[in-house]
């Protein structure tokens, strides 16, 4: 019994995606990487890592604060829903690989992301 505790554990610890978050200048100078627990999107598991990724509608797909680039392992994510969709079109810097950290729940495939280097708050800011 012991043995099939510990082969599932073990099941458990390698499914979970891993991320890679490449450097940004504010938000994590070095880059970051940390494991997504089980039903947590990606915006989540990097606030729980201690990326302070804005989320200004906390998570509810309302703003677009939380944008991010995922240049590998894009193409394991579910499509986007139609809010999702509309609210990226606002984001700053847009790319054909942009989605809502809130919005995306990876599945196996690890991921490497890349956060913009502006918000659409910060931008507004700035006009
Ligand atoms: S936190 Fe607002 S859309 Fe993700």
């Amino acid at each position: 019994m012991q043995k099939l505790h510990v082969a599932v554990a073990k099941a458990l610890v390698f499914d979970m995606p891993k991320v890679k978050i490449l450097p940004h200048p504010e938000i994590c100078p070095e880059g970051a990487e940390f494991e997504l627990n089980n039903d947590e999107s990606l915006c989540e598991g990097a606030l729980r890592n201690g990326l302070k990724i804005e989320h200004a509608c906390e998570l509810s797909c309302a703003c677009t604060t939380c944008h991010c680039i995922v240049r590998e392992g894009f193409e394991s994510l579910g499509e986007p829903s139609e809010t999702e969709e509309d609210m990226l079109d606002k984001a700053w810097g847009l790319e054909p690989q942009s989605r809502l950290s809130c919005q995306i729940y990876p599945g196996k495939k690890d991921l490497v992301v890349e956060l913009p280097k502006y918000t659409v708050n910060q931008v507004s800011e700035e006009i």
